[in-house]
């Protein structure tokens, strides 16, 4: 097939990963006979640097036209001014508006080798295969913001706002990808306290009732959640969640993969286009040194194949190349077991693509 992706390296390890993405994309052009036609783009402070915005109407443009989007991280030390008119941010969050990418999928899976870099016992580990999907494009994130001063000094208000449809469109997303996994969706929410988080309560029980009275569903506070994430995560099957409990939950559970270097995200709209990133950030304390883990960024083309392009097979020879990469131990020092030489980043992504090269080859 032939398909246009738009490349969004950005800030920090970024670059250094992306390119390990990249370099993973063709080789399973080279192997399954595929042509991918890579357009970059400028995002976050390397465009705020080089444009005056986060987001040019060029990167827009580009995204718009291409079939899919990988892209690295934003943001950084010398663009870290909180009250700066202009941050990196605005640019992730931009494209995710833009582009209509309301479904963040975030699987979690801990693979039996990396269960000694988790913070948590190896037992409470066994059989986590957890999916977050997180909403993107609503909420806090998005409401009116406010800053002013009166006689009694300085206020700030966050408006949260959800409607009905945005919650119903995402919880489909979630409870269709429960039903081809073990079948059971857990709502989070904070429904004691927060009015939207009423409407999410209301809003899906009565679409698991309609539409998916084959699932089992339940709900759980977040804070609750954040400690059974902990205490018993095997138990969890699909999450759905609103955009920032969603952002935290799944800073928290990227703890149980062994670092945030393993896990990858995929976000999707209406159609097929999605964005493809990895959950972890732009790392500015080990930008340029070759340490940063491309495993996140890799997998992430393997969620690309496979939802944007409808490319399941490659999808899958992906995720085998990474676990084969894993078993041999060439990993970066995230990750490196005791007795392991920490590996640099183009070295891992090198080993993944001389996998699937040998893989194509013999399929
Ligand atoms: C994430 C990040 C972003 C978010 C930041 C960089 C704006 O933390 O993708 O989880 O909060 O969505
Ligand atoms: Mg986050």
């Amino acid at each position: 097939m032939k398909a246009t992706i738009a490349v969004l390296a950005g800030d920090g390890i970024g670059p250094e990963v992306v390119a390990e993405g990249v370099k993973v994309l063709r080789a399973v052009g080279q192997g399954f006979g595929h042509t991918f036609a890579l357009r970059e783009a400028l995002i976050g402070g390397i465009a705020i640097d080089e444009t005056g915005v986060a987001l040019p109407p060029a990167t827009v443009e580009t995204c718009v036209a291409a079939d899919a989007v990988l892209l690295g991280a934003v943001g950084g030390p010398k663009w870290d001014d909180p009250t700066a008119k202009v941050r990196p941010e605005q640019g992730l969050l931009g494209i995710r508006k833009a582009l209509g990418l309301f479904a963040n999928l975030r699987p979690v899976t801990v693979h039996p080798l990396l269960m000694d870099a988790s913070p948590l016992r190896r037992e409470r580990l066994e059989g986590v295969d957890l999916l977050v999907v997180r909403e993107l494009t609503g909420g806090i994130y998005f409401g009116e913001k406010r800053r002013e001063r009166d006689a009694a000094g300085e206020w700030a208000s966050d408006l949260c706002i959800y409607s009905e449809a945005e919650i119903v469109r995402v919880v489909r997303v979630a409870a269709e990808l429960a039903r081809k996994r073990r079948g059971h969706l857990t709502l989070v929410d904070k429904a004691n306290v927060l009015e939207t988080s009423r409407l999410w309560r209301s809003v899906t029980t009565q679409l698991m009732q309609t539409e998916f009275a084959d699932l089992q569903f339940d709900w759980m506070l977040v804070d609750a959640c954040a400690m059974h994430l902990m205490r018993r995560p095997s138990d969890f099957d699909v999450i759905v969640t609103e955009n920032m409990f969603g952002d935290i939950l799944t800073d928290e559970a990227s703890m149980l993969a062994g670092s945030m270097g393993m896990l990858p995200s995929a976000s999707l709209g209406e159609g097929n286009k999605g964005l493809y990133e990895p959950i972890h950030g732009s790392a500015p304390d080990i930008a340029g040194q070759g340490k940063a883990n491309p495993l996140a960024m890799i997998l992430s083309v393997a969620l690309l194949l496979r939802h944007s392009l409808g490319l399941e097979d490659e999808a899958r020879a992906v995720e085998a190349a990474v676990s084969a990469v894993l078993e041999e131990g060439l990993v970066t020092g995230d990750i490196a077991r005791p007795g392991q030489l920490p590996q640099p980043t183009a070295a891992v992504g090198d080993a993944v693509a001389a996998r699937l090269v040998v893989q194509a080859q013999a399929s």
